[in-house]
């Protein structure tokens, strides 16, 4: 794309600025003292700035959520501190492009609202839910003069021990490309050079989530080229085609290449067959990483080439910047990267800079009543549309406002679970400090039921005194059990403290010890339990789910979480999300709702299962309401049709209980032959509707020829002519599509 203000500016650049415009650095480098860690408040240092910009001509500036959380303020004198020094002091006055990970919401200032994260926005089924928690993070981002976001993650959530997977929008690539887009729309609007919007980032293109054997962050992944056409491409296909400002680059291997030099990912796939001509940016240290982990480049120097030829835009380095310069100028004089390759780099940086307006208005005066109580509003709706209530059994649910409780569990009284990682700080050790004004689950429950009807004793506590604590310590589950004796119901919160990244590794899927052990012991007290998850992905709860009468999954629902699930535990809402992804019973059955019919597990009696219920606990789209649904007349426009036609499938929903609520209607596909051993079903549509009691409503969906297709095994995408099942809930149709 040739902007003739940025074709200009290129004509006037030197090597030099192009290859600076290029490095991204960290906020670190050129604060005083450390703003990485430190407790001081933060000092620009302008020298440090100055060396940095006008030497070295460093066109990018990225904070790591590690900082300390800040106001609007702050993040003001940040900005400005830097913008100064690159209007006023660099030659061609190239303003700089600061990037950050808001990924729910503007998580790296206190008085942001703190959406759910991603894993618990897609359980809302919502889209214009989704799409107005982006604008309002939008706003709030760059009204702390940040315009740039690194979110929305598009990766598959398919791998539950993956750490990053309550980053994700789930295991459904449907979901997630739907997701995906009102994400983008959100952040970028219809114009980026305004002070409401960012620019997005996709990430991690692509395969990241896919891990071969152990499970943990940034380990090696094997794909198949049609694996990584049929799942993983579409959400990227879809927001690139939605117009997506820029893409962050996966950190990992597919098939022992690594993808930051991979040019037939980067260059063949994302920028010449999905025609993305945005912004490449690498993942943290991932050029360096070529050399020192990855070991496919001998030196650093080498690694540089190898990334920038493969066509990296950006790289996040984001310490050594000095050396990263020294050695991409010596590239681009010896020829090893070519004057076309480093220019096209550029123009991709600088349109983005000048799209946003960055030229003209470098920054904009501080705003705090972005942050407004609309917003929050906004937060606590998409917490409560997130809730799932997976299990209710004799209707325990819902409770009324008198009712006796124990609350127990090490996820009841902390605002820092109910956010998880990337909230105030990179492992959310900052939520509690930060998110003082906003009720832990024990709080709203005790404004829920009353302070006298509350008794809490946790049973098991996580230490929270460190950076991250995946199991937790402190234990007296006697204690907990004792107190059961004199209330009418347990409300057990169990699930995980924060982690993203590395921090989050798990050795086991199932829940920690003690958590069992205390669900365990208070099950044989005979009061009926209400289990409350709060994790980020699911952990297996198999040995007492069982003897749980009722089970709630809050995920990561932000600082709402306490404030929404309340209402639902009475009934004030009535839960409508369904679980993103499937909730696995075994840790050896990590198996999506879309798997090949000769995916055979053993049922615990011996029994050969394919497809049914004995894989997971709960099933992928599950989610229970206080008001019954029924599903009738479901009718498809016609039972054959060619790849011309468009047909029109309808069901009549009908709310047949005694309150209103939410349905989320999903309408499947399976291809019930095909050359290629057909996925036993698939998302193809979906809708979340309102329905009063006793309220019907026609649900239509269009689709066409082009639903049905999938990657054959030359790596094509096609549509086979044959049958197919349409399938809405548990009504059914065959349709035919003609030679
Ligand atoms: O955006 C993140 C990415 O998801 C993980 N590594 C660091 C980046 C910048 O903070």
């Amino acid at each position: 794309e040739r902007i003739p203000f940025v074709e200009d500016l290129i004509k006037q650049m030197t090597i030099e600025e192009k290859v600076g415009q290029t490095a991204q650095i960290t906020l670190d480098v050129i604060t005083q003292g450390n703003g990485h860690s430190s407790n001081e408040p933060l000092q620009m240092d302008t020298a440090l700035i100055t060396e940095a910009l006008v030497k070295y001509h460093v066109g990018s500036v990225l904070n790591t959520a590690n900082n300390r959380a800040r106001d609007v303020q702050t993040w003001h004198h940040v900005v400005s501190s830097i913008q100064k020094v690159a209007l006023e002091d660099t030659r061609l006055k190239i303003p700089v492009l600061y990037g950050i990970d808001a990924i729910h919401g503007a998580t790296y200032t206190a008085e942001a609202t703190m959406f759910p994260q991603q894993i618990a926005q897609a359980a809302t089924w919502n889209r214009d839910l989704v799409y107005q928690a982006a604008q309002a993070t939008a706003a709030e981002t760059r009204a702390s003069n940040i315009p740039w976001n690194f979110s929305p993650v598009l990766d598959l959530g398919v791998d539950p021990r993956w750490p990053r997977m309550w980053e994700t929008f789930g295991e459904d690539p449907y979901l997630i490309s739907e997701m995906g887009v009102e994400v983008i729309k959100g952040y970028q609007g219809n114009d980026l050079n305004s002070s409401t919007t960012v620019a997005a980032c996709l990430k991690h293109f692509i395969g990241y989530s896919t891990l071969a054997s152990s499970g943990k962050d940034r380990t090696p992944s094997e794909i198949s080229d049609i694996s990584l056409r049929e799942y993983h491409l579409p959400p990227f296909r879809k927001a690139v085609e939605s117009g997506v400002a820029s893409v962050m680059i996966n950190s990992g291997l597919i098939n022992g290449i690594p993808v930051h030099s991979s040019h037939d990912i980067i260059t063949g796939l994302l920028k010449n067959e999905l025609g993305f001509n945005g912004l490449v940016v690498t993942d943290w240290a991932d050029i360096e990483n070529l050399h020192n982990r990855d070991k496919v480049a001998s030196s650093h120097k080498e690694a540089i080439r190898l990334a920038f030829n493969a066509g990296i835009d950006m790289s996040m380095i984001p310490y050594n910047y000095v050396q990263y310069y020294d050695l991409l100028v010596e590239l681009v004089h010896e020829e090893a990267v070519s004057m076309e390759r480093l220019n096209d780099a550029v123009r991709r940086i600088l349109n983005l800079k000048y799209k946003l307006g960055l030229f003209e208005r470098p920054v904009v005066e501080p705003n705090s009543a972005v942050f407004s109580d609309a917003h929050k509003k906004l937060a606590y709706l998409a917490a409560s549309e997130a809730i799932t209530l997976l299990k209710n059994e004799a209707g325990l649910l819902p409770l009324s406002q008198n009712t006796k409780v124990l609350v127990a569990g090490p996820n009841a009284n902390s605002m820092r679970t109910v956010n998880g990682g990337w909230s105030y700080s990179w492992q959310g050790e900052k939520v509690e400090e930060f998110a003082q004004d906003y009720n832990t689950i024990l709080e709203s429950l005790e404004i829920k039921f009353g302070k006298s009807n509350v008794v809490y004793v946790p049973g098991v506590e996580y230490d929270f005194g460190g950076r991250t604590y995946l199991d937790e310590h402190q234990v007296d589950i006697q204690a907990a059990v004792d107190a059961a004796r004199n209330v009418d119901v347990i409300i057990l919160c169990l699930g995980e403290n924060t982690y993203t990244e590395k921090p989050g590794d798990l050795s086991d899927l199932m829940i920690s010890e003690n958590q069992e052990k205390l669900a365990i012991e208070l099950a044989k007290t005979g009061k009926p339990i209400v289990l409350v998850l709060n994790e980020g992905r699911p952990r297996i709860i198999r040995r007492f789910a069982d003897s749980m009468d009722a089970i709630v999954q809050t995920y990561l629902s932000g600082n709402h979480t306490g404030d929404a699930l309340a209402d639902i535990l009475t009934g004030e809402v009535n839960p409508s999300g369904k679980l993103p992804y499937t909730y696995p019973m075994f840790s050896n059955s990590l198996v999506m709702y879309y798997h090949k019919h000769s995916e055979q597990s053993k049922t615990p009696e011996g029994m050969y299962d394919y497809g049914g219920g004995v894989y997971h606990q709960f099933g992928f789209g599950h989610g229970l309401s206080y008001t019954s649904f029924n599903y009738s007349n479901l009718v498809v426009s016609q039972e054959e049709f060619d790849e011309n036609d468009e047909l029109w499938v309808s069901v009549d929903v009908e709310n047949t209980g005694e309150v209103a609520g939410k349905e989320v209607v999903m309408l499947f596909s399976s291809d019930l032959y095909a050359s290629l051993a057909p996925d036993v079903k698939r998302l193809r549509r979906f809708d979340k509707i309102h329905l009063n009691a006793g309220e019907t409503k026609k649900v239509t969906f269009s689709i066409s020829a082009d639903d049905f297709s999938f990657i054959n095994a030359q790596g094509n995408r096609v549509t086979e002519a044959g049958e197919f099942t349409l399938s809405i809930a548990q009504l059914s149709e065959t349709i035919k599509l003609l030679e």
